[in-house]
Order: C-alpha cells, then sequence, then structure tokens
C-alpha cells in the first residue's frame, strides 16, 4: 500500500472514533513508523510500504484510536521550541504553560537567580526557564519518583545537568533554602470534574499530576503556604491556575503577604497565571 493510501485509511479510523485532529495524527504516526518527518512524507504520496511498517502503523492507530495522547505514543513533546521526553507518569506540556514561561523569562533575562519549581513532570518549565537565564540555577521537585526520572533525563537531554537538580520530595519536604522565585503548575482541577475531562487526559494522564482536591485549591494553597517559608522577601511566586480560580487564589496570596504583581491570560482571555511577591 502506498503512504496516500495509509494516510487516509488512518485518519478514517480515527475520524470513526472522533478523533479531532485524525488527519494530522495520521500522518504524524506513519512519520514515526517510517522514521521520517512529514513533511518528507507528503511529498512521497506514492511510495509503497513494506507489510511489517503497515502493521506498526495501525497498531499505532489503535492506540491513538483509544485517545491515548500523541505526546505518549511519541515519547515526546515540544515546549518553549524543545523536544521533551514524557511519559504516562507525566503530564503532557501544554502551551498555556509556555505564556508563564515567557513572562517569567521577560522579567529574569539577564539576572542571576535561584529557582524552585515544585511539581515539575517533565521539568519542562525550569528547564525552559534556565535554558534562557544562563546565570541561573534551580531545583525541580516532584511527589512521583517515576516523574523525576523523566525531569533527569531531559535535564540531560539539554545539558543542564550543571545548573539544575531534580528530588523525588512532596513540597512539604522542602525546608532551609530561600529561592528568588518559586514556579508551579499544581495539579488543580476539581476531583468531582475530572471525570468530565476529554478521554486523552482522563484515561492516560497521572491523576496526581490533575487532580486538585475537592475545590481544586488543595495543592495550590500548601504552595503558597510553602513559599512563604522558603521565598525571599520580594521574591515572585509564579502560579499556574485553573480557568475560574483567579478571584479564590488571589485571595488566598493576599492572606499570606503575597502582592499580585503580574498576571497572565491564556489565548481565550482566562486569567491562568499569577506573579506575586513576597512582602514584609
Ligand atoms: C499539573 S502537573 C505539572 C507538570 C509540569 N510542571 C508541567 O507544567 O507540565 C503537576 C505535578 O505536580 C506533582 N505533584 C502533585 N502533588 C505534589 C506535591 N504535594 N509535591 C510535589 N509535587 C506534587 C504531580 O506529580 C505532577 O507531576
Amino acid at each position: 500500500m502506498e503512504i496516500l493510501k495509509l494516510i487516509n485509511s488512518g485518519s478514517k479510523r480515527l475520524k470513526n472514533k472522533n478523533v479531532y485532529s485524525h488527519k494530522l495524527d495520521s500522518e504524524i504516526l506513519l512519520s514515526k513508523v517510517l522514521n521520517k518527518t512529514r513533511e518528507e512524507l507528503l511529498v512521497n504520496l506514492n511510495q509503497k510500504i513494506e507489510p511489517q511498517k503497515i502493521s506498526n502503523f495501525h497498531r499505532l492507530i489503535d492506540r491513538r484510536s483509544s485517545k491515548e495522547p500523541i505526546a505518549y505514543i511519541l515519547k515526546k513533546k515540544e515546549f518553549w521550541s524543545k523536544i521533551f521526553f514524557v511519559n504516562n507518569n507525566t503530564l503532557v506540556p501544554r502551551p498555556e504553560t509556555e505564556l508563564m514561561v515567557e513572562k517569567i523569562v521577560k522579567i529574569f533575562k539577564k539576572k542571576d537567580i535561584f529557582i524552585l519549581d515544585i511539581g515539575t513532570g517533565t521539568g519542562c518549565i525550569l528547564l525552559s526557564i534556565l535554558s534562557e537565564l544562563k546565570n541561573s540555577k534551580g531545583i525541580g521537585i516532584d511527589i512521583s519518583s517515576k516523574a523525576i526520572q523523566i525531569a533527569s533525563a531531559n535535564s540531560k537531554k539539554h545539558k543542564l545537568t550543571q545548573r539544575t537538580k531534580f528530588y523525588n520530595r512532596s513540597l512539604n519536604e522542602i525546608y532551609h533554602n530561600k529561592f528568588d522565585l518559586i514556579v508551579s503548575n499544581p495539579p488543580y482541577i476539581m476531583r468531582k470534574d475530572i471525570k468530565n475531562l476529554n478521554e486523552d487526559i482522563k484515561k492516560f494522564e497521572p491523576k496526581l499530576a490533575l487532580d486538585g482536591g475537592n475545590d481544586g485549591l488543595d495543592v495550590i494553597k500548601k504552595v503558597i503556604y510553602k513559599s512563604k517559608d522558603i521565598l525571599k522577601i520580594k521574591g515572585t511566586l509564579a502560579l499556574e491556575i485553573g480557568n475560574e480560580q483567579f478571584k479564590k487564589v488571589s485571595k488566598i496570596l493576599e492572606r499570606n503577604r503575597f502582592k499580585t504583581r503580574y498576571l497572565v491570560k491564556d489565548y481565550r482571555e482566562n486569567i491562568r497565571c499569577i506573579l506575586s511577591t513576597l512582602e514584609n
């Protein structure tokens, strides 16, 4: 069978399973099987493919049909124009999170700071920031030991091991240090809402990365309380939050001596990140 026919048959199978990006996903999965770029595929649409590769392709289409995210099938995801290893122990890095990184890089560019990333997952936030702030250092922590393995592998991949340390710790276990910047994209989905998420997310992404407790604010509150003890005075806390959490989270920040400095909105104009400083 030729490339074009295979792309179309994969796309049709995915469309039947209501995969919105069926055509693109079919192309991406065939590129993976053939070890070619998508562009190379698309200029060789009449090339014939051997039977073994066709069955490998259909196995990947089966996985995508069951709603497994493309990033988990490929074991990688692009974030901040870099490729990060991912697997089903880590959240798939999201474009909204790049908006938080963008703001932080703008504020701290050329500064020499010490950063803590709470709930680091793939390490994408910390590693992206450090790739821009060449004199800064940071620590990433995560309650998931498997996520920490991925973050460490990403640190090696991006040649940042000299300026990073990753630890399998809960945020309750961080003491002593005083950071200039604490970043966190904590789990913030209300537990009762998890069942309403897309299948790609609820069936495959780690619950630890999603579940924010009954009101969605459990880990956010813990991050704020802990940051009060381990941030320098005038240090910055950058928190990614859920769509409708701004009012509640800003009240908690205020009650805990944080002053809001910047807000970052997503592409739909929802406030998705609060940058605040710890006051005396
Ligand atoms: C929403 S994910 C964010 C991952 C990554 N920072 C990103 O933005 O792609 C939240 C992460 O927090 C971790 N986590 C949850 N509770 C934690 C806790 N108490 N202490 C440290 N990490 C925690 C989860 O394992 C998960 O990797």
